[in-house]
């Protein structure tokens, strides 16, 4: 953390001593916690089950940090059915009481926000700095759309009239239920984001949040469940199988946000469209590239690449996992990578010092030990390929970040998301090479270049085949997009819609258009 230039929106103001002070202090006080039954939230009562399953902290299997229902298909049938029978009574409140609504969420999550970080870092694994990320993009999503709705009146404005009798006007209105499935890695932010924007509409929602971190999502179901029409927002907690299968098949339903695996997202958008058309907001994850020039500036492009390819131990869809460098500087670019990468330190999240935590689940385990598996037979690992030794890590998802060369490049892990710590290093002879090699791929997240020539990145701004395109970022080559400044995006298989979160375009998504002539 010594070498980061930044931890969150605190360092406005503060020194990193303070930061560490206070998230220290969140540390001790969140475990107090630990262990306690959370409840669903259905038709704006709790609802506690005794078919629970148990949530624990993947730096530390022993550490069970809550217990969450399991819920039934008719527990969520129930959920959806409230929640369109108290459509109307949200949709019609005025936007500026929606607006005014999640702008004091938004203030009651900057007020706790060490204590939410603290519980985030515990519940997926994020670092300290990774962790209040997290929770600075739950406030902005809150604040950008509140500002969003405020910018757009509502959305309704007048037309011009057809003939001098007529009084016309477009009115963006919501659609009814929605239904949102969160994923593990943004717990906070991704839940919040999505179900803002369906909520901030007008719309209705039954939110299922990722079963591997559902704490931080119940933390913003309890802070705005009370402000609201009973029922019209809806936390239902269990398997994807019953839960998500319920929402995605129930013809109530008039809307999906989703995020996660293009696998799920693929299915989820087949039934969901398969008897009539309704929107599917989705973003399902990258194989994203950067290109590092001759040109580039080798310091930034280790600094950019090795934070995209291992902050959050590269679980997320921006991370970075294949890199195209230019072969006259190769040896020199992985000298210097592959140093910075053992030099980081691996350990418990939520302690002062780690930067590389867990990985989320068993399941992300056994999927790291087969890729390096693989990569050992068909390329050459140049660090890590195994689990951590320490005696520290034994009883957590512990991987090391590996980097990996000389694969075929059209090699099953240079094509295939894998959502580890786990970069692959391709050389390349020339700058056209490069594009075609990194749009070379189903997926159109983000992509990054390091080059310090115009015209190469002007070539790369215009032919890149991705959402969210950065030049030159060494804070972090393909992540770390900020609400309102880098709508985040997928093209081809990373998503459906178009439309990015955190930007202008993301809420027109939960509305859908009337036009009203009043005749005189
Ligand atoms: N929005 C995050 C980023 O840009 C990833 O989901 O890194």
């Amino acid at each position: 953390f010594e070498n980061e230039k930044t931890y969150g929106r605190f360092a406005e103001n503060n020194s990193i001593d303070e930061f560490h002070k206070k998230f220290d202090d969140s540390v001790t006080r969140i475990q107090k916690d630990f262990g306690q039954n959370y409840p669903m939230i259905i038709g704006g009562k709790e609802i506690f089950s005794n078919d629970i399953f148990e949530v624990r902290s993947p730096a530390d299997r022993n550490l069970i940090l809550g217990r969450f229902p399991l819920a039934t298909k008719e527990d969520t049938l129930h959920a959806i059915e409230t929640a369109r029978d108290s459509f109307f009574k949200w949709a019609l409140v005025p936007y500026e009481t929606r607006v005014r609504i999640f702008r004091e969420v938004a203030d009651i999550f900057s007020q706790n926000k060490f204590d939410l970080a603290a519980i985030l870092s515990f519940e997926n694994g994020k670092n300290r700095l990774e962790a209040m990320g997290d929770l600075d993009e739950s406030i902005d999503f809150m604040r950008f759309y509140a500002e969003q709705l405020e910018i757009n009146q509502g959305f309704s404005k007048q037309t011009k009239s057809a003939t001098s009798n007529e009084n016309t006007k477009s009115v963006l209105k919501p659609y009814g239920v929605w239904g949102i499935i969160s994923p593990f890695n943004f717990p906070s932010a991704i839940a919040i984001g999505m179900t803002s924007g369906a909520l901030i509409t007008g719309n209705t929602v039954v939110l299922k949040p990722s079963s591997d971190a559902p704490i931080s999502a119940f933390k913003f179901v309890e802070s705005i469940y009370h402000k609201l029409p009973p029922a019209a927002i809806n936390f239902v907690t269990g398997s994807g199988s019953i839960v998500g299968k319920t929402i995605l098949s129930s013809d109530i339903i008039e809307g999906i946000a989703f995020t996660g695996s293009k696998q799920v997202g693929m299915s989820g958008y087949s039934t969901v469209t398969s008897h009539r058309p309704r929107p599917f907001i989705s973003e399902m994850g990258g194989k994203n590239p950067a290109i590092v020039s001759a040109s580039s500036d080798i310091e930034k492009a280790t600094d950019g690449v090795m934070r995209a390819a291992f902050g959050y131990s590269g679980q997320k869809c921006s991370a970075c996992s294949r890199v195209y460098v230019h072969k006259s500087i190769a040896p020199k670019f992985l000298d210097m990578l592959v140093a910075k990468t053992r030099a980081l330190k691996v350990g418990k999240p939520w302690e002062k010092d780690s930067y590389i935590g867990p990985v989320i689940n068993a399941d992300a385990v056994q999927k790291f030990q087969n890729a390096s598996n693989i990569a050992k037979k068909d390329g050459k690992i140049l660090c890590g390929g195994d689990l951590v030794p320490d005696a520290s890590c034994k009883d957590g998802n512990f991987v090391m970040p590996t980097i990996v060369a000389g694969l075929p490049k059209d090699h099953e892990l240079i094509r295939e998301e894998l959502f580890l710590p786990f970069l692959c290093v391709e050389e390349f002879d020339n700058f056209d090479e490069a594009i075609s090699l990194a749009n070379k791929s189903n997926y159109g997240l983000t992509a990054g270049v390091f080059s310090q020539d115009r015209t190469e990145i002007e070539k790369f701004f215009e032919k890149i085949e991705a959402g969210v395109t950065y030049a030159n970022r060494a804070a972090s080559a393909t992540t770390g997009a900020m609400v309102g400044a880098q709508p985040f995006v997928g093209w081809k298989d990373s998503g459906i819609s178009g439309k990015g979160a955190g930007g202008a375009y993301y809420l027109l998504q939960f509305l859908r258009e009337q036009t009203q002539t009043r005749c005189e």
